[in-house]
């Protein structure tokens, strides 16, 4: 059985912690394959470094594009092969982080901005995504206090992770069927618990048993 599933969260919303265990669950049934945006395969990885890293400064647009390139070279030669294998993908971000951090936080629009990842995904939406929600005061403290991989977006004004996950909100209203929110201000076994219970439900609606 094929199905894209995609985690979005602010910085430190323990998107990688969930996803692996998550994964270690889905094993016991399922074929999988884990990846993360930006990167997942080299070039993409690469164009992650350029980025990420404090050196290069760049404006909103060429962000997003970067963003949207990267996007469209792993889904090509990473996720589609995965879904035509019958596998169950777990990917770490997807279209939705540049809509919330992009669209929303950048000020880009959401429009703009799903224009240019349209034409970097095609019909490629996600089957299903688990948003875990967190104040991103926490999520930024989270991610100092276990020194977390720091990337030039964390450099941002805590505002601007304000309007991140506004955005994720406003995501989440507009896309209920899709977007699924888990409360992430919980112990990572509640986290985890909630998410697969969500994924259980997707599985079943789909006529599979889990
Ligand atoms: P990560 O820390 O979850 O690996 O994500 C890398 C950073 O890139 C994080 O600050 C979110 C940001 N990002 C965007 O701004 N737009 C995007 O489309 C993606 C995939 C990530």
């Amino acid at each position: 059985m094929s199905v894209f599933i995609t985690f979005e969260g602010p910085e430190g919303s323990g998107k990688s912690t969930i996803i692996k265990e998550v994964n270690e669950y889905l094993l016991n049934n399922y074929e999988t394959l884990v990846t993360r945006e930006p990167g997942g395969i080299s070039l993409s990885e690469s164009i992650r470094d350029l980025l990420l890293n404090d050196e290069h400064d760049m404006d909103g647009q060429t962000e997003a594009l970067l963003f949207a390139a990267s996007r469209r070279v792993h889904l090509v030669e990473k996720i589609i092969p995965a879904l035509k294998n019958g596998k169950i993908v777990l990917c770490d971000r997807f279209i939705d982080s540049s809509l919330a951090y992009q669209g929303f936080a950048r000020g880009l629009g959401f429009e703009s901005i799903f224009t240019i990842n349209q034409f970097a995904i095609d019909t490629y939406m996600p089957d299903l995504t688990i948003y875990l929600k967190l104040d991103p005061k926490i999520g930024l403290l989270r991610k100092k206090d276990n020194d977390i991989e720091h990337n030039r977006l964390d450099n941002e004004e805590v505002d601007f992770h304000e309007r991140v996950v506004m955005g994720y909100n406003k995501l989440s209203e507009k896309y209920p069927n899709r977007i699924k929110t888990v409360n992430a201000n919980q112990n990572v076994e509640a986290v985890l618990s909630d998410t697969i219970h969500i994924i259980e439900q997707f599985i079943k609606s789909r006529g599979e048993r889990i």
